[in-house]
């Protein structure tokens, strides 16, 4: 038995109280999914800034009625401190996610990106603090690493953030430290590479690459690779992300205070392989792929050339073992894009 499935059977034996925030949004819905198939009580934060309703409607029709009576829900912002305090009393673990993601949403709109990144955080972290929480696991991020050049990405060594939304990121880790040295907090950052999976927004101009493409490519729409697609990254499947939650908010480790842990697979694809991975699987349901091909653009300010993590970290601490790698993530995700992600009117480029 891995240490994650030992871990989930002492959860159902001894079931604690959750709080998610952006419970809403892609990652959060998929922990409050398996937190709930894992009968725990959840309660779920998230103001629809980019969440959407439907994410929690899927959740709901994949567990049983009694799992879901466990799940509460409150719409509202984490920039507002009483919010914070509602969704962390009583819960052992907060797993933080709510945040405005993007960095080129930050660099049009870096005080938007500021007071739902930093200020909303600072408030969870009193919040947590004040309601005596076990310990705060929250959303990190690779953009952290900024202009380090070192591959793979170790914890320890990072550069200048990037952009606006880097900058949000690593003020997150600074903070999450000194609650831990000031006042005892036990937190655990999660550096996220790249989560990809069902229920990833593909619409608008801050989508993420892998749904925005999947979109482009079954519409036959165009299809743009910023620079020349040689860029490469660490794709991680969200069941990964889920995985990491799980243990990091559970793992007795000698001391969890302002930890920060690489939650990714530890390979980089480029660009230009995602896009022949992405084709060849769509080909036999959409066979207008086989003429398809992407346009390139210049090179995107605020992006890092290369990212790929080193999961050693993460392995040791808490027994971090990615179940997926790309192609499978990939096979898990295609079925629910598909259905999906057909065109409507309104629909981006
Ligand atoms: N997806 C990735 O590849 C990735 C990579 C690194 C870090 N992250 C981080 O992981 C977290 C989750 O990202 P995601 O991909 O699920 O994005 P998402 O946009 O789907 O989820 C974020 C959720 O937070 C909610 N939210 C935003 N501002 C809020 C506010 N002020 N108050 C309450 N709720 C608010 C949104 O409505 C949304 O539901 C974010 O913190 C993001 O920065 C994601």
């Amino acid at each position: 038995m891995t240490i994650y499935e030992s871990v989930k059977s002492e959860l159902r034996t001894a079931p604690k109280i959750w709080a998610v925030t952006g419970a809403a949004g892609f990652i959060g819905s998929h922990l409050v999914e398996a937190l709930l198939k894992l009968d725990q009580t959840v309660v779920g934060l998230d103001n629809f800034a980019t969440g959407i309703q439907r994410n929690l409607d899927e959740v709901q029709a994949s567990v049983t009625m009694d799992q879901w009576a466990r799940f509460r829900f409150s719409r509202g912002d984490i920039r507002d401190l009483n919010n914070c305090r509602t969704v962390t009393s009583n819960a052992d673990y907060v797993l933080h996610q709510a945040a405005l993601g993007s960095v080129p949403r930050s660099l049009e709109d870096p005080i938007a990106s500021n007071a739902a990144n930093v200020t909303g955080f600072l408030n969870m972290l009193v919040a947590a603090r004040d309601a005596k929480s076990t310990r705060f696991v929250f959303a990190a991020s690779s953009s952290t690493y900024g202009d380090h050049p070192a591959l793979p990405k170790v914890e320890e060594n990072i550069g200048r953030p990037l952009s606006p939304y880097a900058v949000t990121k690593l003020v997150n880790e600074l903070y999450a430290e000194v609650f831990g040295r000031c006042y005892g907090l036990e937190t655990i950052g999660l550096r996220y590479f790249n989560v990809f999976g069902p229920r990833q927004d593909p619409n608008g101009p801050y989508a993420a690459v892998i749904p925005r493409w999947v979109f482009a490519m079954i519409n036959n729409r165009p299809l743009h690779i910023y620079g020349d697609g040689e860029t490469s990254r660490d794709f991680c499947y969200v069941a990964n992300a889920v995985q990491g939650n799980i243990l990091a908010a559970t793992a007795r480790i000698s001391d969890p205070r302002g930890q920060i842990l690489n939650i990714a697979v530890g390979h980089r694809t480029t660009l230009n392989a995602l896009f022949r991975i992405l084709r060849d699987r769509l080909v036999p349901t959409f066979p207008h792929l086989k003429e398809f091909s992407p346009v390139y653009r210049d090179f995107r300010p605020g992006d890092v050339k290369h990212s790929q993590a080193s999961i050693e970290k993460a392995k040791n601490a808490i027994g971090y073992q990615p179940t997926h790698a790309v192609a499978r993530g990939l096979e898990e995700s295609l079925e629910w894009y598909v259905r999906n992600l057909v065109a409507t009117e309104e629909q981006p480029e």
